[in-house]
C-alpha cells in the first residue's frame, strides 16, 4: 500500500530542517522532499548473481611493477633489445667491471638471452656486480623473508658465490643477503632466502648481485618475491588482493582488453607460452608500450579467480589485432580456434584429457568451472570486417565442443546469437547522468548484456568524486536492468601512480611499489558489490531534484532490502520512504560522500574519501531520509514478516 504525496505536505517544514542540521548547517535543500515507493511483493527482475565483477589486462604496469608480486624488473633481460634495461653495475673503489646483453646464451630456449657481467676486479671488500632498482624502488619491510632466485653460469668455477642484498638507496646499509652456492659453467637455478631485521620501511632500496673474484657471470630471471596474498609461490601482492576482495567480485574478464589482442598477431596473448616454469615463458611486448614477463599466465589468473571466489569469463584471442591484422576465416584461422579450444581444455578438463594433464603437471589437478568464454575484444574496430565469420567460426566449434558455455561477441554479428555482447562505455559524468536509464528500455529478446569496460574518465591517475558519482549514478542503472545485463565491470582496474607508469586516464586503484590506494569510485564499487539484493522490485521515485538516481533489491531470503541513493546535486534531498512492508526501526546507512565533486583520494592521502556505515533509528513503513549532497548512500533495511 502506498501513501501519496500529500501525507507529506503536513510534516512540519522546521522538522526537516532540524533533521538536515545533522547533515551540514549551511547545506541547501531541495525545495520539497521526493516520494521513493518500494512494492516489495513486485518482483521486477532476478539479479545476476554475477553482476559485478574485474576485467583487467597488462596496462599501467598491472601486473608487472603491480599485483604481480615479482620486484625485480627485467628479470629475463628481455625488455629492450640494445641493453639490459633497468640494471645497472655494482664497481665500488677499487672493483672494476663492464656489463651488456648478451644475445645469444640463456638458460632456455625462450629465455635466450642474459646480462653478461664482465669482472676485471673485485675483491670481497670490493665486490662487483649488477643492480635493479625494481619497479620504481624495491620495497623492503622489517622481519620479512624474501625469495631470491637467478639463473647464472660462470666462464670458470673460481669465480665463486654469489653475493644478493638488498641495500638501501640513501644510506647504503644493507639490510638483508645470502650468498649462492658456487657458480659452474652450466646454466643452473639458484634460491636463497633473504631476512630483514628490524628496519624501517622503505621503497628506495635496490637489489644486488655481486661477486668477489674476476670472471664472467651470465644472468638470466633473476627474481625476488616478498610474501604474497595466500602465500601462493609466483603470487601476488597482498595490498592489492585484499581490495579486490573487498569489491566483493563475482567474475574475473582476462587477459583483456587490448592485451589480449597485441598490436601484431605475434603480439597476442597465447596462452601456451604463458603457463608452465618461467623460464619456459618468452614473455612478450604488450600493446601499452612495454614487454610483460608472462609471470601472470593463465594459471595465475585462474588462482586468483580460486582466491576471490570469482569466476573466470575467459576471453580467447579471435584472430584481430590493433594494428590491423587478421586471420582470415576458414582454414587459416582454424589453429586459433584449436587454441582456443585447448585453453578451454586447460581450464576445465579433467587429468585424463591432454591439457588438464597439462595443468595438473603445472601443479593445479583440479578443474577450474567456467561459464563464459569471450570471442576477441572490441572487433567493431576490425576493418576487414570479417569478425562475423571469425566470430561463427570459433562459435561452432566451442558450441560442439562445449554446449553448456555461454559465448560472448564484442559486437553484432549476423549469422549466429552470441548468448552476451560486451558493450564498452568510456564517459564524462554528464554522459553517464544522462544515460543512467540506458537499458531501462532495452530490447530484452535479443542477446544478454556484459558491460564489459566502463568508467566515468574524470581525473588522473584516479577518479576524483564526480567520478563516483556518475559511475554510481551508471551502476544503479545496470542493477536496476540486471535480468538483461548479465555481468559489469570497470576498467581499467589498476595503476601505478609512478612518472610513466600509468597509460590510460583514469583508473580505478593507484599504487606505489609500497602501498595503494582505492579512489572514491573504489569505494563506490565497494558499496554496491556488497549491497546487492536478489530481486529488483518495483520503486517509483517522483519529486526528486536533478541529478538523484536510485535503485532497490531485495533479498527476500533473508528479508533485507538495499535502497541506493546517489546525489550528485549540491543541494540535500530529502526522501520519504513509504514501504509497502513494514520494516525494523534500526537500519544501517553506508555514505559515501565529499564536498566537492574535484575531492579525491590520493597515493599520499588515500582515505580522505571513504564509506562510512552509521546506523539510523527511525526507519519504518514510512519515514523520512536526507540525502546530502554530493553523496552515494546505501540503506539496508530488515523487513518484518
Ligand atoms: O581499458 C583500456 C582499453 O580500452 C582496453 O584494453 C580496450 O579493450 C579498450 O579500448
Amino acid at each position: 500500500m502506498f501513501r501519496s504525496r500529500w501525507i507529506f505536505v503536513a510534516v512540519p517544514v522546521l522538522l526537516l530542517f532540524l533533521h538536515l542540521g545533522a547533515v551540514a548547517q549551511s547545506v541547501a535543500v531541495q525545495p520539497t522532499p521526493a516520494i521513493l515507493s518500494v512494492q516489495l511483493e513486485k518482483t521486477l527482475a532476478t539479479v545476476s548473481p554475477t553482476l559485478y565483477g574485474l576485467m583487467t589486462e597488462e596496462i599501467n604496469y598491472s601486473y608487472d611493477g603491480g599485483l604481480y608480486a615479482e620486484l625485480v624488473r627485467n628479470r629475463a633481460i628481455k625488455d629492450a633489445d640494445w641493453m639490459p634495461g633497468g640494471w645497472t653495475l655494482v664497481q665500488n673503489r677499487s672493483a672494476a667491471a663492464s656489463m651488456e646483453l648478451e644475445r645469444e646464451t640463456g638458460p632456455s630456449a625462450d629465455l635466450e638471452r642474459s646480462l653478461r657481467l664482465k669482472v676485471m676486479k673485485a675483491s670481497a671488500e670490493d665486490p662487483a656486480g649488477v643492480q635493479n632498482d625494481g619497479f620504481w624502488g624495491i620495497p623492503v619491510r622489517g622481519t620479512t623473508t624474501y625469495k631470491a632466485s637467478f639463473y647464472a653460469k660462470a666462464d670458470h668455477a673460481a669465480v665463486g658465490p654469489i653475493t644478493v642484498s638488498l641495500v638501501n638507496d640513501d644510506t647504503g646499509e644493507v639490510l638483508a643477503a645470502a650468498t649462492s652456492e658456487p657458480l659452474t659453467s652450466e646454466w643452473k637455478q639458484y634460491s636463497l632466502e633473504l631476512k630483514t631485521g628490524s628496519i624501517s620501511t622503505s621503497t628506495a632500496n635496490h637489489m644486488r648481485l655481486t661477486i668477489a673474484r674476476p670472471g664472467s657471470v651470465w644472468f638470466s630471471l633473476v627474481s625476488l618475491f616478498p610474501p604474497t596474498y595466500h602465500d601462493r609461490a609466483n603470487g601476488n601482492r597482498v595490498d592489492l588482493m585484499e581490495k579486490l576482495a573487498a569489491m566483493n567480485p563475482k567474475f574475473l574478464r582476462f587477459p583483456g582488453g587490448n592485451y589480449l589482442e597485441g598490436d601484431h598477431i605475434s603480439e597476442r596473448f597465447n596462452w601456451k607460452k604463458t603457463v608452465g616454469p618461467l623460464v619456459n615463458r618468452p614473455t612478450h611486448h604488450s600493446p601499452w608500450g612495454y614487454n610483460s614477463s608472462d609471470g601472470m599466465g593463465l594459471l595465475e589468473f585462474l588462482t586468483w579467480c580460486e582466491d576471490l571466489k570469482m569466476q573466470p569469463v575467459l576471453a580467447v584471442y579471435a584472430g584481430y589485432s590493433l594494428q590491423q591484422e587478421h586471420i582470415d576465416p576458414g582454414p587459416a584461422l582454424a589453429p586459433y580456434v584449436q587454441d582456443a579450444l585447448d585453453e578451454i581444455e586447460y581450464i576445465t578438463g579433467g587429468p585424463e584429457t591432454k591439457w588438464g594433464a597439462a595443468r595438473a603437471q603445472n601443479g593445479h589437478p583440479k578443474p577450474f568451472p567456467l561459464q563464459y568464454v569471450e570471442i576477441g575484444n572490441e572487433d567493431a574496430f576490425d576493418q576487414s570486417h570479417t569478425y562475423d565469420a571469425r566470430f561463427a567460426q570459433f562459435y561452432d566449434a566451442i558450441r560442439k565442443h562445449y554446449p553448456q558455455l555461454q559465448i560472448i561477441g564484442t559486437t553484432g554479428v549476423k549469422s549466429r546469437t552470441p548468448d552476451l555482447i560486451d558493450e564498452h562505455y568510456y564517459r564524462f559524468q554528464d554522459d553517464f547522468y544522462n544515460d543512467a536509464h540506458h537499458y531501462d528500455n532495452y530490447d530484452r529478446k535479443g542477446p544478454k548484456i556484459f558491460v564489459g569496460e566502463w568508467a566515468t574518465m574524470e581525473a588522473a591517475p584516479t577518479p576524483n568524486f564526480g567520478g563516483a558519482l556518475a559511475d554510481a549514478a551508471w551502476m544503479t542503472g545496470l542493477e536496476r536492468n540486471s535480468d538483461i545485463v548479465a555481468l559489469a565491470s570497470y576498467a581499467p582496474l589498476l595503476t601505478n601512480v609512478n612518472p610513466s607508469g600509468s597509460q590510460w586516464r583514469t583508473n580505478l586503484i593507484g599504487y606505489n611499489a609500497l602501498s595503494s590506494y582505492g579512489s572514491p569510485s573504489y569505494y563506490a564499487q565497494v558499496i554496491f558489490g556488497n549491497h546487492l539484493g536478489s530481486e529488483v522490485v518495483a520503486s517509483k521515485l517522483e519529486g526528486a531534484g536533478a541529478r538523484f538516481y536510485h535503485s532497490v533489491t531485495f533479498d527476500r531470503e533473508k528479508g533485507m532490502l538495499f535502497v541506493k541513493l546517489v546525489n550528485a546535486s549540491p543541494d540535500a534531498q530529502a526522501i520519504d520512504l513509504v514501504l509497502s512492508r513494514p520494516v525494523k526501526k534500526t537500519a544501517e546507512l553506508v555514505t559515501l560522500r565529499a564536498k566537492t565533486k574535484e575531492a579525491t583520494n590520493t597515493i599520499d592521502s588515500p582515505e580522505a574519501i571513504v564509506p562510512v556505515t552509521s546506523t539510523i533509528d527511525s526507519a519504518g513503513s514510512t519515514f523520512r531520509h536526507v540525502v546530502p549532497p554530493y553523496s552515494i548512500q546505501v540503506l539496508t533495511l530488515s523487513v518484518l514478516e
